[in-house]
């Protein structure tokens, strides 16, 4: 019987390239979106099926949930991949700004593990794979603290459940790249601004041209982060983390070979 995956944040980027790459493979695709009414690329093939999702919404987490298991019976792998980032400084997020950031990025993937729990455990089993980012595991962008937060608390939540769903021979993966082309995720950011006070606006300067700039060799090519998302769920690899691309290996092995103060400084003063 063909497997069955489900995967959040499908309109658009990673998510949708991993909907297109599996559905070429041969699997059933859930493919979950906040306004399926817009989609026309993904309804092009027989094996994808559209719910709509808006991860913060328990009730349209429910209705797809159910929704995908009625379609497909068996919902084998999750991909909790829907997330944007919130960057700015912290004094200048609207409260509202700060709580979606953490709605959308960590509690949106606490909703829907939840949803996903009886059916792997009626099941015997599943797979968890969480979409987080170099910036999960490390510090790297100044003005990027609640984009931190919301994927170092993902990191944390899915090493903490290990515990409990490893009896139920339910998987949990981390999958921890960097930029790619081919997403919306730049133009998705939701800025922390106020005109009236100018303390961080040199620093603001300084990363919004590293955003708009950065050149495509910087960036990790999304097939490779697709492939990693393939590989977890065939089974090929068995990585809990899979760390992608050059940019996050190069942080990290900073981050290992030195103390944590000079590790921060160093990236200080790449923004000075
Ligand atoms: N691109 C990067 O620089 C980068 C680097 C490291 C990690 N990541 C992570 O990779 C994942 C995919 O991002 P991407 O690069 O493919 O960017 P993207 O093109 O902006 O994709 C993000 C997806 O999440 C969806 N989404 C946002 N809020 C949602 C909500 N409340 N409910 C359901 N879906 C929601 C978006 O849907 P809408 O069209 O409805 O907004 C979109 O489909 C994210 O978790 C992101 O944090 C990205």
């Amino acid at each position: 019987m063909n497997k069955t995956i489900f995967i959040t944040g499908t309109s658009s980027g990673l998510g949708k390239l991993t909907a297109i790459h599996f559905a070429k493979l041969g699997w059933n695709v859930a493919a979950t979106m906040r306004t399926p009414e817009k989609e026309t690329e993904l309804t092009q093939y027989d094996n994808i099926k559209i719910f709509k999702l808006d991860v913060t919404n328990l009730e349209q987490v429910a209705a797809s949930v159910e929704q995908a298991v009625a379609a497909f019976g068996k919902i084998d792998v999750v991909v909790n991949n829907a997330g944007m980032g919130t960057y700015g400084p912290l004094e200048l997020a609207k409260e509202d700004a700060i709580d979606w950031q953490f709605a959308v990025n960590t509690r949106g993937t606490i909703n829907v593990i939840r949803k996903f729990l009886p059916h792997f455990r009626a099941n015997g089993g599943g797979m968890f794979i969480n979409i987080s980012s170099f910036m999960g595991v490390t510090t790297a962008v100044p003005l990027g603290s609640l984009y931190n937060m919301s994927k170092f608390a993902l990191e944390g939540l899915t090493e903490g459940l290990y515990y409990e769903l490893k009896p139920l021979n339910i998987e949990l993966r981390l999958i921890e790249q960097g930029g790619s082309e081919g997403n919306n995720f730049k133009e998705n950011i939701t800025w922390n601004k106020d005109a009236s006070i100018t303390a961080y606006d040199d620093l603001m300067t300084k990363v919004e041209n590293l955003m708009e700039n950065a050149d495509s060799s910087q960036l990790d090519n999304p097939q490779v982060i697709v492939d990693a998302i393939a590989a977890q769920a065939t089974g090929e690899s068995k990585k809990f983390r899979t760390l992608i691309g050059d940019a996050g290996s190069g942080l990290m092995a900073l981050r290992n070979s030195v103390p944590i103060e000079e590790y921060l400084e160093t990236i200080a003063q790449s923004y000075k």
